[in-house]
């Protein structure tokens, strides 16, 4: 289990300062998997990166199996298991099988049972063939698997995965789905993925973060069902208010097809079909925002706030 109270995390650099989480409550339980959701720079990963002791928090507490990750820290790393997004924990010389036996060793497990386990794991992420190339000829989908594969090694009990499909092809990430679905049954696991479809099929709960806070938590249908009835229409495009182009789907001869909340919908047209809304849909009402309307929110250290908070 993993649980985290009012935790958070200012980094510091160049004078200026990026309050990455501000008051974080989490919660993971043994048993199921505990999705992160929300839009890049949002903090998932810091989280994440405190949660394995990777970073240390700026106030607040975090928990896992009950060890404080600052102060027992060294009890934390024997428990967890990570994937991290940019990974430069590989020796691109060594072999997939060499890269699993050394973090073997790192957690004082014996040749032969590191060697039988490593290729145990990469039979299971589907690089059996390829456990005796040097790992500098696999490609970025492989060296994805193989993360997995290294975080599995000592068999722990609370698998943190940070994006763990980015870049592996479709039906890979199917595979790598079912592997976490199995693991999930005795162990806790928290995943982040900016795939809704993946975090439908994946998530018992869900966290939506931005800007450092939750945003909100839930089922993946409490989630949904706080976005409340959604519509789907075909308006002309000129009628669409800038703050409703999050909704659109797509563009058409000048129309446009556009699903969002009801009520939203009704102003512009009252020909309309009324739908349930997916995690998607949820997560565009509640989280999304375009690239395009994302601000900055820097402050200068020492000195008046730069720019504000969007929240
Ligand atoms: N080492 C660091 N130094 C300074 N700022 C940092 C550092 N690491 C993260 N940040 C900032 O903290 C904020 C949260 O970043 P984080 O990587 O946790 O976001 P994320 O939710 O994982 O985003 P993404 O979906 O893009 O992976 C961002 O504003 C980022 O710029
Ligand atoms: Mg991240």
């Amino acid at each position: 289990m993993i649980e985290t109270v009012e935790l958070t995390k200012t980094f510091n650099s160049r004078g200026w300062t990026v309050e990455a989480l501000r008051g974080v409550n989490f919660k993971a339980n043994r048993g199921s998997i505990t999705a992160l959701v929300g839009p890049n720079g949002a903090g998932k990963t810091t989280l994440i990166k405190i949660i394995s002791t990777l970073i240390l928090p700026t106030s607040g507490s975090a928990y896992v199996d009950g060890f404080d990750v600052v102060s027992q820290a060294k009890e934390v790393r024997e428990k967890i298991g990570l994937v991290t997004v940019s990974d430069r924990l590989m020796y691109f010389r060594l072999t997939g099988i060499e890269n699993l036996v050394f973090y073997g060793a790192l957690y004082n497990m014996g040749l032969k049972e590191a060697q039988t386990k490593a290729r145990e794991l990469l039979d299971t992420v589907g690089l059996g063939e390829w456990g005796n190339q040097p790992i500098m000829h696999y490609s970025t989908g492989m060296l994805r698997r193989l993360a997995i594969a290294r975080a599995l090694m000592h068999n722990p009990d609370v698998v943190l995965l940070d994006e763990p499909t980015l870049g592996i092809d479709t039906t890979s990430s199917r595979k790598v789905r079912q592997l976490i679905r199995r693991l999930a049954t005795d162990r806790t696991i928290v995943l982040t993925s900016h795939l809704m479809k993946e975090i439908e099929e994946l998530a018992d709960s869900i966290y939506l973060i931005r800007t450092g806070k939750v945003i909100s938590s839930g089922t993946p249908a409490e989630i949904r069902s706080m976005a409340g009835q959604f519509a789907e229409a075909f308006v002309p495009t000129a009628n669409i208010p800038a703050e409703m182009e999050k909704f659109v789907l797509r563009y058409e001869n000048g129309n446009a097809l556009i699903r969002g909340p009801e009520d939203k919908i009704s102003t512009l047209t009252g020909e309309y079909t009324a739908v349930e809304p997916t995690l998607e849909d949820a997560y565009i009402l509640l989280a999304g925002e375009s690239t395009a309307d994302f601000r900055p929110y820097q402050v200068k250290r020492g000195g008046a706030w730069g720019r504000e908070h969007p929240f």
